[in-house]
């Protein structure tokens, strides 16, 4: 069934083609420079940013996979969790496409698709579900730091949360506290390359506690504090590279040490991870080591299904509907703050109440 999906829970402007699990187009409008400028996402700007390009984007989607919107069989788009007017513009759209077409519409949580997208591969990226596997899968975002047990397809526990900031949200701060533009994680990632992780102690927040929660202000707070202190590091460039080094040293060994031990207390023996912060090589080389030493499988999302992308949305409206999922009202309304259910996703939809009528 081709599907056209519709991603726009923050920044990121997406619509992909998906039929039969393969992406036969994904097409990503970055809204980044537009919100460097202001250190952060600005949520009125990138409501506007997306309904400037949905349109411009759903039509390159439709030719790269050379289809048209008639051939469709289903529209699909995130219902949230997201930034409420952003996520209005691809949710409104969707549901008006798939009115228009008179076919099916299918809302979908956008971190119930970040599970699915380590499961994307090849070329075109097809969802490769026979081989899936219970698994612990690590979402690390700008907004979101996430353990999840995925026992089986469509079913997801939440097993732990930040408690402040997002894995992602301390990268930038502590970039931004060193001068780095944002989003300063990719440029941290860069410059840790050449710096040691083992020249400024930082601390591990919540490193030895017994459960599966995150916390990251402490770490930022003692990132402020250090150059405060070493006001003189900012005109020495080894030494930011040896703090960046240290900084993310810090944040992989907590994302790596808690993900690896809530794997081992789930009975899983396969850790899956995606959203942005997933494309931070030290993280993926840590996670790699640490999974090859307790013998479980490691599947990384590919870094373009790392960040925000259409493709695991539309694979994952693809596979509820194949599996009967009803499809959604064209009513329906965006769930901003969607918790992610401990329970069957699909039940959970159904007992989803929207926060805006
Ligand atoms: O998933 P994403 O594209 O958007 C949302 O937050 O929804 O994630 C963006 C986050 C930013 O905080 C960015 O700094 C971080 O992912 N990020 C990285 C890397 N690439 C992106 N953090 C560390 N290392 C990277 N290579
Ligand atoms: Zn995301």
């Amino acid at each position: 069934m081709p599907l056209l999906a519709f991603e726009t829970s923050c920044d990121e402007t997406g619509a992909a083609v998906v039929h039969q699990g393969k992406v036969l187009s994904n097409v990503v409008s970055s809204q980044i420079s537009l919100h460097a400028e202001y250190g952060g996402v600005v949520p009125e700007l990138a409501a506007r940013e997306h309904l400037r390009n949905l349109v411009p984007v759903a039509r390159t989607a439709l030719q790269e996979a050379g289809i048209s919107a008639k051939c469709l069989d289903a529209v699909c788009a995130t219902q949230g969790p997201g930034l409420p007017s952003a996520l209005m513009v691809g949710l409104r759209a969707g549901q008006a496409l798939a009115f228009t077409l008179r076919r099916p519409f299918i809302a979908v949580h956008h971190h119930e698709a970040h599970l699915y997208s380590p499961w994307l591969t090849g070329s075109p990226p097809t969802a490769d579900f026979s081989n899936f596997q219970p698994n612990v899968s690590l979402i690390v975002s700008g907004g979101h730091t996430l353990l999840v047990h995925v026992p089986e397809e469509l079913r997801a526990q939440l097993l732990g949360t930040t408690l402040d900031d997002a894995a992602g949200e301390c990268f930038d701060k502590t970039g931004k506290l060193m001068g780095l533009p944002y989003p300063a994680g990719p440029t941290i990632d860069r410059l840790a390359e050449q710096g040691n992780p083992s020249a400024f102690e930082f601390p591990r927040p919540l490193l030895h506690e017994q459960n599966n929660d995150f916390s990251f202000s402490g770490l930022k707070t003692s990132v402020r504090y250090f150059l405060r202190d070493h006001p003189e590091i900012f005109s020495k460039r080894q030494q930011i590279r040896d703090l960046c080094a240290s900084v993310q040293a810090a944040i992989v060994e907590v994302l790596v040490t808690k993900t690896i031990r809530a794997a081992r207390r789930s009975g899983v023996r396969c850790v899956t991870a995606s959203g942005g912060v997933a494309c931070n090589r030290a993280l993926r080389a840590q996670l790699a080591a640490a999974c090859q030493r307790e013998g479980f499988c490691l599947r990384l999302a590919e870094p373009r299904f790392c960040t925000d992308n259409a493709a695991m949305i539309g694979v994952l409206a693809e596979r509820k509907f194949q599996l009967s999922t009803e499809p959604t009202t064209f009513d329906a309304d965006i769930l901003p703050s969607w918790a992610f259910s401990d329970s069957n996703q699909g039940a959970a939809f159904a007992e989803a109440r929207p926060v805006l009528q």
